[in-house]
C-alpha cells in the first residue's frame, strides 16, 4: 500500500526491533493474497544476528503496541510476521485518496516517489524501442508482441515519470528494397499503391521473391548440367544482380533511386500511424536501418579495427568473441560478421552505429530494446561489442526485454499477413460473438465500434496473460469469449461498474461525504484492501517489467467485485448506504481504469 502504511510501520518496527529505519522500510513487502495480510516483514532481511528467525518474529509480534491505530495485532507466520489493516481508518483514507488522485492514482508523482529523478538534471531519459516491423514483409506475431509489450513499458515509465522516447526501428533497408522497386518498375500501380500501400508493396514482395527463386532454380539446374558459362551469365545480370545494384545506387544517394525508396517508406508509415493509434501507441521517431548513417557505421569499423575487435575472415570482417570473451561465453556468443566481402555492412553493423548515435541524441538513462527471443544473441552480441569498444557504461544501460513465440497464428479468412488483418478479424469475431446475445446486442448503440475495442482487449490480454517468454497459441474463440480472464471479460467488468454508476447517478460532492462505517461486509472490505494495493501493483511491475503482474491484479480485483454485487446492493439501497457503497464501486472503477490504461486499453463505459 501507499507510503503512509509503510512509513507508519517502520516507525513502530524500529522500536520494537531496534534495527534502523533503512532497513526496516524496504523489508515490509505487499503479499501475493490478502490472506497473508496487507504488508508482511521477512525477519532475515532486518540482519539481527544470535536469533532464529522465528523465535525474532514472535518476539517482535508480542511487543508489538496493542493499540496501534493503522494496524490490527501481527500475526506469526514461520519467520515472517503479517500485518491486516484495520478496516475502518483504511476505508477512510484510501476511498477520499484514489477519488482524489484520480487516474493518477498509482503513479509515482501521486505517491511522491522520485526515483525517476536524477538530481543532478531533473527527470531521467528512457529509450523504448518497439514493433520494427520490415516495410513490404509481413507484420508478423513477433512484431505484434513487441508492440504491445513495448507500448506497455512505455506507459508504466511516463507514470513512474520518466521521459519516454518511443522508437520504431524499422526493417527498411537492404538488397530487398532494391528488389522492391524493380518490383514497382515492372509491376508497380500507382493507383494500389494510393489506395493501400502495405499491400501493395507486399504482393509486389512476393510477385518478385517468386521470380527470383524461379531464377535461382534455373541457375542450380545449369550448374547440375555443367552449363556454368550459362549459370554465370544470369549470375552477372539476373534480378538478383540488378536488385544489388539498385540497392547500391540508394546507398550512393542516387536521387531517383532514393526519392522511389522514400515515398514507399512515408507512405507505410502513414498507415501503420492509423494502426497503431488504434493501440494507443504514438511514436516518437520512426528511424530505421535506413536511417544510419555510412559515416557512423565507418567511424565504428574504424574504432573496432584500431581496438582489434574485428579481424578479417575470407574477405569479410568478423568479431571472434572466443578472442575477447573468457570460457563459455565467448563460445556462446559466436562469430558474428560485421562486413561483407562486397564491403556491404549488415543488420549488426546498423545496430552498433544505431546505438551510439541514439546515446548522443537522447542522452538516455535507460534503454530497451523489445524483441522477440529469437534474437537473444544478435542482442548479446551487440552489447557486448560496445562494451569491447570501451563503452560499458552505456551498455550497462541497455536491457532487452524479449519474449516467446505466438503459435498458430492463423485467422479463420486465413490472410494474416498485417496488424490491421489481425484486429479486423478480431473485430469480426467479437461482433459475432454480441450478436449471439440478441437482447444486450440490441442496447448496444454503436456495435462496430464496440467489436473493435473489444476485439482489441481480445487480442492484447491474451498476450499479456502469461509471463513474456512463455510460447501461447493464438485462439480465436478463446480470446473472444466473455468466460474466463478475457479480454472481452475486462471490458465487461469495468462497464458494469459504469453502469452501477450512471444508474445512482450521484456527484462528487455526494461521495465525498460518504460514511465508511457503513461499509462494514467482508466483501467491502475485501475491496478496499485490493484497491490499497494497486501502488504497490505499480512498483512491482516497474520491477518485473510484466504485464501480467498488472493483469494478475486487475483479475483478482474484477472476481472480487463480481462476487460482490449480491451482497453490496447500490441502486435500491437507503440513501446513505447507496452513496457509502457508491464511493468503493467508484473507487474500484477508478483503478480498473488506471490499470486497463497501463496496459494500453481503451477502457469502455457501455458494451
Ligand atoms: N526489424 C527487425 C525484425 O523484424 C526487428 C528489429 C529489432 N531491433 C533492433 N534494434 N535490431 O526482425
Amino acid at each position: 500500500p501507499f507510503d503512509l502504511y509503510r512509513a507508519h510501520l517502520t516507525n513502530v518496527l524500529t522500536k520494537v526491533t531496534g534495527v534502523d529505519a533503512s532497513l526496516v522500510y524496504p523489508a515490509l513487502q505487499w503479499t501475493t493474497g490478502l490472506d497473508k495480510g496487507d504488508l508482511i516483514l521477512a525477519t532475515p532481511a532486518l540482519r539481527v544476528k544470535g536469533k532464529k528467525p522465528d523465535v525474532l518474529a514472535a518476539e517482535w509480534v508480542a511487543a508489538f503496541p496493542a493499540d496501534d491505530p493503522l494496524v490490527e495485532a501481527p500475526t506469526v507466520n514461520g519467520y515472517f510476521v503479517q500485518f491486516f489493516f484495520k478496516p475502518l481508518p483504511l476505508l477512510k483514507y484510501t476511498l477520499p485518496l484514489i477519488q482524489q488522485q484520480g487516474c493518477h492514482f498509482g503513479d509515482n508523482k501521486a505517491l511522491g516517489l522520485r526515483d525517476a529523478q536524477d538530481p543532478s538534471k531533473g527527470k531521467k531519459t528512457i529509450v523504448i524501442e518497439f514493433s520494427s516491423p520490415n516495410i513490404a514483409k509481413p507484420f508478423h506475431a513477433g512484431h505484434l508482441r513487441s508492440t504491445i509489450i513495448g507500448g506497455f513499458l512505455a506507459n508504466l515509465y511516463a507514470g513512474a515519470g520518466w521521459d519516454v522516447v518511443r522508437i520504431n526501428y524499422l526493417g527498411d533497408w537492404g538488397k530487398q528494397y532494391g528488389l522492391l522497386a524493380l518490383a514497382f518498375e515492372r509491376y508497380g500501380d500507382e493507383a494500389a499503391l494510393e489506395r493501400d500501400p502495405i499491400n501493395h508493396l507486399y504482393e509486389l514482395y512476393v510477385k518478385i521473391n517468386k521470380e527470383l527463386a524461379v531464377e535461382k532454380d534455373q541457375m542450380d539446374a545449369l550448374k547440375k548440367e555443367g552449363k556454368t558459362d550459362e549459370a554465370a551469365k544470369i549470375a552477372e545480370t539476373g534480378l538478383d544482380e540488378q536488385a544489388r545494384q539498385y540497392f547500391r545506387k540508394m546507398t550512393d544517394g542516387d536521387a531517383a533511386a532514393v526519392a522511389q525508396w522514400r515515398r514507399f517508406r512515408d507512405m507505410s508509415i502513414v498507415r501503420y500511424r492509423d494502426t497503431y493509434a488504434r493501440l494507443n501507441i504514438v511514436f516518437d521517431s520512426y528511424s530505421g536501418e535506413s536511417q544510419v548513417p555510412e559515416a557512423a557505421m565507418e567511424a565504428s569499423a574504424q574504432k573496432m579495427a584500431e581496438l582489434n575487435i574485428t579481424e578479417e575472415s575470407e574477405g569479410a570482417l568478423i568479431v571472434d568473441f572466443s578472442k575477447h570473451v573468457a570460457g563459455k561465453e565467448g563460445k556462446r556468443l559466436e562469430r558474428p560478421l560485421v562486413r561483407k566481402r562486397d564491403g556491404t555492412a549488415l543488420y549488426l553493423t546498423r545496430d552498433i552505429s544505431e546505438l551510439l548515435s541514439r546515446q548522443e541524441r537522447y542522452h538516455f538513462d535507460k534503454m530497451i530494446y523489445v524483441v522477440a527471443s529469437q534474437q537473444d544473441l544478435h542482442l548479446k552480441q551487440l552489447f557486448k561489442i560496445i562494451e569491447l569498444m570501451g563503452y560499458q557504461a552505456i551498455a550497462d544501460k541497455c536491457q532487452h526485454i524479449n519474449f516467446g513465440l505466438v503459435l498458430g497464428m492463423s485467422t479463420r479468412k486465413g490472410t494474416v499477413k498485417f496488424l490491421d488483418d489481425i484486429l479486423r478479424d478480431v473485430a469480426d469475431k467479437m461482433h459475432e460473438v454480441m450478436r449471439a446475445n440478441e437482447v444486450k446486442y440490441a442496447q448496444v448503440e454503436n456495435p462496430e465500434a464496440t467489436a473493435d475495442i473489444l476485439g482489441i482487449s481480445a487480442v492484447m490480454v491474451q498476450d499479456m496473460t502469461g509471463k513474456r517468454i512463455n510460447n501461447y497459441t493464438f485462439d480465436m474463440d478463446k480470446m473472444t469469449s466473455f468466460e474466463g480472464d478475457t479480454g472481452p471479460y475486462l471490458q465487461y467488468a469495468h462497464a458494469r461498474v459504469c453502469s452501477i454508476e450512471r444508474r445512482a447517478n450521484l456527484t462528487a460532492q455526494d461521495l465525498a461525504t460518504a460514511d465508511p462505517n457503513l461499509l462494514n461486509e467482508p466483501h467491502a472490505i475485501n475491496i478496499v484492501r485490493l484497491l490499497a494495493q494497486w501502488p504497490d501493483v505499480v512498483q512491482n511491475t516497474l520491477k518485473t517489467l510484466e504485464p501480467t503482474t498488472v493483469l494478475t491484479y486487475l483479475f483478482k480485483m474484477t472476481h472480487a467485485l463480481s462476487s460482490s454485487y449480491d451482497h453490496l446492493q447500490v441502486v435500491g439501497s437507503e440513501p446513505e448506504l447507496l452513496k457509502a457503497r457508491l464511493s468503493l464501486y467508484v473507487s474500484a472503477r477508478i483503478v480498473l481504469n488506471n490499470g486497463m490504461r497501463l496496459l494500453g486499453l481503451s477502457p469502455v463505459d457501455r458494451m
